[in-house]
């Protein structure tokens, strides 16, 4: 058995040998061409040769990495493999939809294949390991981060991380198509106080296990390998030397046997925190809290032994982390072959046709339609002079998103080429940039922001409006102001593009807004304004293809928000699933209650809102009975129906509160979702059971548990419209 092969090999290992399992290295040279002369690089490469490190990050190809590995097997005294990770988000090569994006399907089949064909890809290129699912709730559209989630809710979340864990898993890790996946960052990086990433987390623990734990939960449940630390501190301790999380939930109560990474340097951080003066207190905090694996933290690996001999670190506590790591390696079976995933001829598999095939599918399946106002849309080809205008319209390089691993700069079909692609008549489609992207901070040369003084584009812009039926116009960010690092204080459509849209509306009312977008975007006077808006997000390789197939009509739009989108900035954090306050409603007819005197404190757009070009009715809610008996279920049902012109797929989603708690509840939960095909006329009832599983909460008294009482049961479009009825649990 793999544990039997593991003990026999921990039994041959030094002290040294074992913590060098420990330490992971990002390549400080290019691994395919000779080893420079430089001091780190001869350092590293020692090291790696005398079996001191165990994994390394950033190492990609079949080339490279076989090269890498035979550094490692061929010279170190027991020749255990190194297992090499990188950051696979959404794709490899074949750029698939952003995660949030893919959430925005509703339909964990969509984030399952994303995360399948990026494991095929990198695995065909040596990696064993990605860096993801990020499973990471978040609230708040300023952090940058919030495109590689699932966005705000623990139950589309859960559902998405076990999805995305056996997309990137399979049923093996053992097979040549499959990586180790990693859920990250534990915990609550998406709660950064002002949605500034890194930032300091305030977290009570009810929100904690109510909220941002249940996906961990789930992908510790399907199976994950490997969990990642997240860089900030909960009350005071830093994630990464976190014993209440490490010890007591993950590897205690949840039993995780995988290993635990830490974050780029986050041991060392700590001492940045505060929290350590060295990094030999650093790696003592981090080992003894939970965490195995040192990412680039030079922790580990010189201050361990020292630590275990003055007998601060058990050599148990060591041996427990690196069994953990063994594990994951037999389980790849790198010790039956450390070259398995090493061969070029696998590599043919990326930006295969059938990779770019599931790419288009996945991207469409992950549109959303805000608005649509006359039903401009689906626009018509070839009857129509449709007038595309904007930069991001005619980009062919931010629809990869960021975290692109190894896209190929440029590679994507942009929205104007997608829609050249369908429409026949070339005369009908033209083309105007309006203000161009430019390089706005030198030192990251993809920082590209628009030209807040390129003022001729719009009036070309305008010059062309004027003359067509329709403007398709795309809005938003490009994808690298979103992403780690890329928090903001404005999130609105600002400057140049804001302008932009005011100077075209001036000239044609008939706009259709694109948005490409990284995290919920504030809209203004757009959000009235436009007479339609498809959410895109960031589609990956095929998205101008997918879009023009929602455009156009070729396919329904179907996807729902995974993320409230605010009015405006001062919302945020803004989430569905709140508590009330002792104030909620205006009932005195004064100012003293909880809302904003200058804006209202709904959403633009509510958690799981969508629309399609159908129409669908919601009629009939019905329960089976009005009272749960503890190990009981009851049966909750409406009946939906297509009223409108178009064959379209629905996501009837529902919804619970819990009247009275032990602790405040919240007004709305998410409980379960199902997606139906409905064509016109046709009607379907839709049933879901509940039972006093799916109310269980982590109570007052500090334990998973449900209470007696009201409850109130909402089946609905949305988080905002559904039917209601209610039930008392007994
Ligand atoms: O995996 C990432 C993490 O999400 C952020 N810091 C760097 C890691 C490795 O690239």
């Amino acid at each position: 058995s793999t544990e039997k092969k593991v003990e026999e090999l921990l039994s041959k290992m030094t002290l040294d040998e074992k913590i060098g399992q420990l330490n992971q290295y990002t390549s400080s040279w290019e691994m395919t061409g000779p080893v420079p002369e430089g001091k780190d690089q001869q350092d590293q490469l020692e090291m790696i040769k005398s079996g001191l490190v165990g994994s390394m990050l950033n190492v990609t190809g079949a080339e490279a990495t076989r090269k890498a590995q035979t550094l490692a097997v061929e010279n170190s005294r027991l020749g255990i493999p190194m297992i090499f990770g990188y950051d696979v988000v959404h794709g490899y090569k074949t750029m698939l939809p952003i995660p949030l994006a893919a959430a925005s399907s509703w339909n964990p089949e969509v984030a399952r294949q994303s995360c399948e064909v990026a494991a095929r890809e990198a695995a065909a290129s040596g990696i064993h390991w990605t860096f993801a699912p990020m499973i990471d709730i978040a609230r708040d559209a300023r952090w940058g981060r919030v495109m590689e989630g699932a966005g705000e809710d623990p139950y589309l979340g859960s559902i998405m991380a076990a999805a995305q864990v056996k997309g990137f898993q399979g049923d093996s890790l053992n097979s040549i198509n499959t990586v180790a996946a990693c859920a990250k960052h534990f915990a609550a990086y998406g709660f950064a106080e002002a949605g500034r990433d890194y930032n300091t987390v305030e977290i009570t623990e009810h929100t904690l296990r109510n909220t941002v734990l249940p996906p961990f939960k789930a992908a510790v449940d399907a199976g994950v390998s490997t969990i990642m630390n997240s860089f900030n501190i909960i009350g005071g301790i830093p994630s990464t030397s976190n014993h209440h999380l490490l010890r007591d939930i993950l590897k205690g109560e949840w039993q995780f046997d995988g290993f635990v990474i830490s974050d780029w340097n986050s041991i060392g951080e700590i001492r940045n925190h505060g929290v350590a003066s060295t990094k030999k207190e650093a790696a003592y905090l981090a080992i003894n809290a939970g965490t195995d694996m040192d990412m680039e933290g030079d922790c580990y690996v010189f201050n361990l032994k020292q630590l275990v001999e003055e007998g601060k670190v058990s050599e148990a506590t060591i041996d427990d982390a690196v069994r953990r790591v063994l594990k994951i390696k037999y389980e790849l079976g790198l010790f039956d072959d450390p070259y398995k995933y090493c061969n070029e001829e696998n590599e043919k598999v990326q930006l295969s046709q059938e990779h770019l095939d599931i790419a288009r599918d996945l991207a469409r399946k992950s549109v959303v339609l805000l608005k649509n106002n006359n039903q401009i849309l689906p626009l018509q080809k070839d009857q129509q002079k449709i007038g595309v205008i904007g930069a991001l319209a005619n980009d062919k390089d931010s629809p990869l998103g960021s975290w692109r691993a190894q896209a190929v700069t440029g590679s994507a079909v942009s929205l104007l080429e997608g829609i050249n692609n369908v429409v026949k008549n070339k005369g009908m489609v033209k083309y105007a940039q309006g203000p161009e992207f430019v390089t706005n901070t030198p030192k990251f040369t993809e920082e590209l922001q628009f030209n807040e003084s390129d003022l001729s584009g719009i009036k070309e812009a305008v010059k062309l409006a004027k003359k067509v039926d329709v403007v398709v116009m795309a809005l938003g960010e490009n994808c690298f102001q979103a992403g780690e690092g890329r928090s903001q204080t404005n999130i609105e459509i600002k400057g140049v593009q804001q302008q932009l849209f005011d100077a075209i509306y001036a000239v044609n009312k008939n706009i259709v807004v694109v948005l490409m977008n990284g995290r919920p975007v504030v809209l203004n006077n757009i959000a009235q304004q436009a007479q339609a808006i498809v959410e895109t997000w960031h589609l990956g390789s095929e998205a101008g293809n997918a879009i023009a197939d929602v455009l156009f009509g070729d396919y329904n739009p179907s996807g729902k928000l995974p993320v409230s989108f605010p009015r405006s900035v001062g919302q945020c954090p803004i989430y569905y699933n709140q508590f009330s306050t002792g104030r909620s409603a205006n009932t005195d007819n004064n100012v003293f209650w909880s809302h904003y005197t200058d804006e209202a404190k709904t959403p633009l757009y509510p958690f799981g809102y969508g629309l399609s070009y159908t129409s669908f009715e919601y009629s009939n809610i019905e329960l089976s009975s009005n009272e749960l008996f503890s190990e009981g279920s009851i049966e909750v049902s409406a009946t939906i129906s297509n009223t409108g012109k178009f064959a379209g797929k629905e996501t009837v989603q529902l919804y619970v509160q819990d009247l009275f708690g032990s602790i405040a509840r919240p007004i709305k939960e998410l409980k379960g979702f199902q997606q139906i095909e409905l064509t016109p006329g046709e009607s379907k009832k839709v049933t879901f059971k509940i039972s006093k599983q799916d109310l269980t909460y982590y109570t007052a008294q500090g334990k998973w548990d449900v209470e007696p009482g009201d409850f109130k049961v909402w089946i609905g479009t949305n988080s905002q419209e559904g039917l209601e009825g209610n039930f008392t649990l007994n």
